[in-house]
């Protein structure tokens, strides 16, 4: 294989001609495909997308104004974090009235205008839905401390009665998740922070008013949900006790922690169950067109139950992928779980970073050499990307001081967090991945007009911008833009099958195939070029580059991801 050969074919618009000339059959063949299985979802963070009326918080007239941008990108479905109605304690994530848009946020009209201008592109908007909890301040709730034991307003959360603490049931945030009501009278449960009851699964009524909120957004126009904490949606209705546990700190992969396994408040049974029944609803309100993607913790064999052979959630989060650095034995084991654990019409889902986790860059040491590595896996292995704001600029965690932190978490833990992010290498202040999108070098990066943004812009804003990347071909947008690019048109990597995990030599590989063609693709994680032997090396380099030394030997260049595609 000769270099120059190599470097006309790295070319996505060839690629793509090619594509469509060598395998009009592997592009026919294909299985009719839902919209959802060959999709990359972009999360945008409202509050820090773009800010159209100067009072310094994004809005929905922001995000349409922006939706070209997205096009070029080459996203055609956008996750949106809450923009209900909400007294905003948890930036949204409590919410307040499920039908009604926050005034921060705009109107119904501009989310209605959102819809129609999303589809004029051809894209889709999902919603966050948050089943689990409610703001203390929704109606619900304020009727239920005023209804009496077991009235009808009373049964929509989780109370008990009695002097007591119920039980010895801990928050996912640490600490006692019970919180006694004053004016109740009794205990309420809270998942996750005190502000944020829980509502009552065992009761049918809660079941239904949630699912006739979801109606409402699937007739208004939107393509789905990703349901926030619904591993913690229904808790055990005999109050026992959880076991104890050894574990110190829950992670993603294990949400046993704070000394107690979370046997009778997460992962129920029952959640489990609602799981089902909510893809049942959503399939007959949306004739089947709509998706949904749930947050949820644990082992892959857990995760998989949610999903319940399509019978569940169409997909669930893997959050396992935002540990793996650039570890390449890491990155195998993930792959091959993950796989395993969601075969087709299953998808697995391929997650870096989002608004509660460190920006994924910032893991690597920001070094975007690494990223592209990394990336790369994302948009060629099966399975559905998520992109979380500014990923696809390289956008950097920042390092913020807790004592002026509005997100409630760092607001619980105060100077903490610093030493627990100091040890753990973790973030504690959520704000730190929420700073506003870098749009140009303008003022707030471009961000707003105002003159007290909700955050600051990172402070490599100036340099690390929206404007400078799409002006520069070599750039990491345009390096997204390619693989989606890619993605988009070849059949292969976007629903084809996979096989042929190796890790050799520090390059990891698989195949990506349908009937007609194979895409191998290799990673060298190593920081100099390293020789491949198979023979599939006789492929045609589409995308990458491979060099050929003097004797004639392949080789992948450091820290750089190669396609070779190869027809039978
Ligand atoms: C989820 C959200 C997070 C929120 C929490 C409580 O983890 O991603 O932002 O604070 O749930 O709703």
């Amino acid at each position: 294989m000769k270099n120059n050969c190599s470097k006309w074919l790295y070319n996505p618009l060839l690629t793509f001609i090619l594509a469509l000339f060598f395998l009009p059959e592997s592009l026919q063949a294909q299985e009719a495909k839902r919209w959802y299985d060959a999709t990359t979802v972009y999360q945008i963070y409202p509050l820090s997308f773009k800010d159209s009326d100067g009072d310094g918080t994004g809005d929905i007239p922001g995000i349409i104004s922006k939706l070209d941008y997205l096009k070029t990108l080459g996203i055609e479905t956008l996750w949106l974090s809450p923009v209900y109605s909400s007294p905003w304690q948890d930036h949204g994530y409590d919410i307040s009235g499920y039908t009604t848009i926050h005034p921060r946020m705009g109107n119904m009209d501009d989310f209605d205008r959102l819809i129609q201008e999303a589809r004029k592109r051809n894209m889709r908007i999902v919603m966050d839905l948050v089943m689990n909890h409610t703001s203390e301040q929704h109606p619900w709730f304020q009727a239920a401390i005023k209804d009496k034991p077991g009235g009808p307003f009373r049964n929509m959360y989780v109370w008990k009665e009695g002097k007591k603490r119920p039980n010895n049931w801990k928050s996912m945030t640490s600490g006692n998740g019970w919180h006694y009501h004053k004016e109740a009278k009794a205990w309420y449960w809270a998942s996750f922070l005190p502000f944020q009851p829980d509502l009552n699964y065992h009761n049918p009524a809660v079941k239904d008013s949630l699912f006739g909120v979801m109606d409402f957004w699937i007739q208004r126009g939107v393509s789905g949900f990703r349901l926030d904490i619904f591993n913690c949606l229904a808790e055990d209705s005999l109050f026992r006790n959880n076991p104890p546990s050894l574990r110190p700190i829950p992670s993603e992969g294990n949400p046993d922690g704070f000394f107690q396994k979370v046997t009778y408040t997460q992962n129920t049974e029952k959640t489990l169950e609602i799981a089902r029944e909510f893809r049942a609803h959503l399939d007959s309100v949306s004739q089947g067109e709509a998706f949904s993607v749930g947050e949820v913790f644990g082992s892959g064999e857990l995760l998989q139950k949610y999903t319940a052979q399509g019978q569940g959630l169409h997909s669930v989060f893997f959050f396992k992928t935002m540990h793996a650095g650039f570890k390449p034995h890491k990155w195998k084991k993930i792959i091959r779980e993950n796989d395993l654990n969601f075969p087709y019409p299953q998808q697995p889902t391929w997650v870096l970073s989002n608004h509660d986790k460190k920006r994924f860059i910032s893991r690597l040491k920001n070094k975007e050499s690494k990223m592209r590595c990394v990336v790369f896996m994302q948009f060629t292995l099966r399975g559905i990307p998520f992109i979380y704001q500014g990923e696809e600029l390289g956008m950097r965690q920042q390092k913020l001081n807790p004592k002026f932190g509005q997100d409630p978490i760092v607001k619980k833990f105060g100077v903490a967090a610093t030493r627990f992010a100091r040890i753990s290498g973790e973030s504690l202040n959520r704000d730190e991945c929420r700073t506003p999108f870098s749009w140009n070098s303008e003022k707030n990066a471009g961000f707003s007009t105002s003159d007290s943004p909700w955050l600051s812009p990172a402070k490599e804003a100036g340099n690390i911008h929206a404007e400078k990347q799409l002006n520069d071909p070599n750039s990491l947008f345009h390096f997204y833009r390619k693989l989606l690019s890619m993605r988009k048109s070849l059949s292969e990597l976007n629903s084809g099958k996979m096989d042929s995990l190796r890790l050799k030599n520090k390059i990891l590989s698989y195949r990506r195939y349908s009937d007609q063609s194979s895409m191998y693709c290799y990673i060298n994680f190593a920081r100099k070029s390293r020789r491949i032997k198979e023979k599939t090396a006789e492929g045609k380099v589409i995308f990458g580059n491979i060099e050929t030394d003097a004797k004639g030997r392949n080789k992948i260049p450091g820290r750089s991801s190669v396609i070779l595609w190869v027809r039978p």
